[in-house]
């Protein structure tokens, strides 16, 4: 039976730490979300943020606008918080919708408050093998999470399943500066199941139930990073966790494993910003 990544626990004890730290300060960080639209994960995702991080003494504030903002009024309202020198940190929740260029908004966030590390000048850093501002908030939970139980990635064969700019791109770097060797599968993948069979780990970030213990290397380390409703309502991942549970060394469960580590990354760049702005 393969061993839990749990990321309940390690979340807790980042916290902890990360509040203390926080308490010392005089001033305190100041995070701002912008949720754009009613999209009903987005807010629950929002709201955790938010909560999350007035536990921790951070300044939370989100500003939600309704579906229909245009882009010019985003944009200034960004402008404006990157002038705001209280402000130390700025969240744009995605998606946006569909009238509002993610691009146009990511090139507006300045570098320096850019929290998710998703801004060019951000990307363009993590991809040129040089340092970000700092890193996005789950992929750098992921590896949070693999480290806590000591597993190691150099030379090994890392598949992750899914290219989105929120987890795999970012994520292939991160661990190709691990020294991992790595594939990235996504859905014009050709022969998935033979490629997954050789794997060392597993990450998977689709948003789907596509892998079940069959599939799986023996011993390999499972990260289940996808997160959804099946038909009956219950909160799933992408991996079949009962059979998965029997082939595997280590499996992250949904809940409990990745999400956790999602948030705690995001406090942790909160603070980063708030020291480099120091
Ligand atoms: N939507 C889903 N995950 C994320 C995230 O990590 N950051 C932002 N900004 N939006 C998201």
């Amino acid at each position: 039976m393969a061993i839990i990544l749990d990321g309940k626990k390690l979340r807790d004890k980042i916290l902890s730490e990360l509040k203390l730290k926080i308490d010392k300060y005089e001033t305190k960080p100041k995070l701002v979300v912008i949720l754009v639209g009613e999209n009903p994960a987005s807010k629950i995702y929002v709201n955790n943020k938010k909560k999350t991080a007035e536990k921790l003494g951070i300044i939370s504030e989100v500003l939600e606008y309704p579906e229909n903002i245009t882009e010019t009024e985003l944009l200034n309202k960004i402008k404006e918080l990157n002038n705001d020198k209280s402000v130390t940190a700025i969240l744009v929740q995605l998606p946006l919708p569909k009238h509002i260029s993610k691009e146009n908004v990511m090139n507006t966030i300045t570098p320096e408050k850019d929290v998710d590390g998703f801004t060019p000048y951000n990307f363009g850093k993590l991809f040129s093998g040089e340092t970000p501002t700092v890193y996005p908030c789950t992929p750098k939970g992921i590896l949070l999470l693999l480290n806590e139980y000591n597993i190691k990635l150099e030379g090994k064969h890392v598949v992750i399943i899914g290219r989105s700019n929120i987890v795999g791109r970012p994520l292939s770097q991160m661990i190709l500066n691990e020294n991992a060797t790595v594939t990235v599968c996504h859905s014009h993948t050709q022969n998935l199941t033979d490629i997954i069979k050789t794997a060392d780990v597993v990450i998977s970030a689709v948003g789907k139930n596509i892998i079940k213990g069959e599939m799986l290397k023996n011993d390999c380390v499972i990260v289940d990073v996808g997160i959804f409703k099946d038909e009956n309502g219950k909160t799933r991942g992408d991996v079949d966790f009962e059979s998965a549970s029997q082939i595997a060394s280590y499996i992250s469960p949904v809940p409990g494993g990745v999400g956790p580590m999602t948030i705690t990354s995001l406090m942790l760049n909160t603070i980063e910003l708030f020291e480099k702005s120091l």
